[in-house]
């Protein structure tokens, strides 16, 4: 049983986000509160008791940031195995890359790119500059993604000529993963406390919820694989 403590037994009563009174329809209403619950329920995989739910975009986008980095840490252990030949697991290198794709990219930066990115893009040219800046950091780590599969797949055939080129194609996603989210973090804090009004951060956050319920899995399911990995190579 999934111990999600005290929001999943207040779930029902308190909706997530503060977004009830102007919404018309409450179809509409019904089913948005549906889809953020479900993401908000998601927010409950990270370990620290004391996460409060946030009602802010850069916030929410923070906590996607630490699972990110959790998989992160594991990546670097996985290189460093590859190079020692210890060779960890093809199939946890496999998920690991599965959550590179899935998490990262399909349902992380799609939240960046098509919600927040583009409502802040508005504020003015400045930050359409940094913006620029992070999707061209999005499109390095695709392709460093895209070649991390190739030499996986190789590698797993057991061909010796795949394996410095695949643990130095996980260190450099590593990287700049680490570099990339510290960087939007610094960036979320301005966002949040300065770039968008309630009422954009609220629009961002429904897309959010909509985006989340494209996803097959939640932000939840994503972190209990990245947790699994952990305490595996990282001994959490
Ligand atoms: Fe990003
Ligand atoms: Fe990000």
């Amino acid at each position: 049983m999934r111990a999600l403590g005290s929001w999943e037994a207040r779930s029902s009563l308190e909706p997530p986000f503060q977004m009830s009174h102007d919404i018309a329809d409450r179809d509409c209403h019904r089913t948005f509160l549906f889809l953020a619950s479900r993401l908000s329920r998601g927010n409950a995989l990270i370990e620290e008791s004391s996460y409060r739910y946030p009602v802010k975009a850069g916030s929410d986008l923070k906590i996607d940031h630490r699972v990110a980095r959790k998989l992160e840490s594991v990546l670097r252990v996985m290189a460093a195995k590859i190079m020692m030949k210890e060779r960890p697991s093809g199939e946890d290198l496999g998920e690991a890359i599965s959550l590179m794709v899935e998490f990262v990219d399909s349902y992380h930066h799609a939240k960046e790119e098509r919600s927040l990115f583009p409502k802040v893009q508005g504020v003015g040219k400045e930050q359409q500059k940094v913006i620029y800046g992070f999707l061209v950091e999005h499109e390095f780590g695709r392709r460093a993604a895209h070649r991390i599969e190739q030499e996986y797949a190789l590698w797993v055939k057991g061909e010796e000529a795949a394996v410095e080129p695949l643990a130095r194609f996980i260190l450099t996603y590593a990287d700049s993963l680490k570099v990339h989210t510290a960087k939007e973090d610094e960036w979320f804090n301005l966002v949040d406390g300065k770039l968008l009004s309630a009422s954009q951060q609220k629009e961002v956050l429904e897309r959010f919820a909509l985006i989340g319920a494209e996803s097959p899995q939640t932000r939840e399911d994503f972190g209990r694989r990245v947790r699994r990995l952990s305490k595996m190579y990282l001994k959490e």
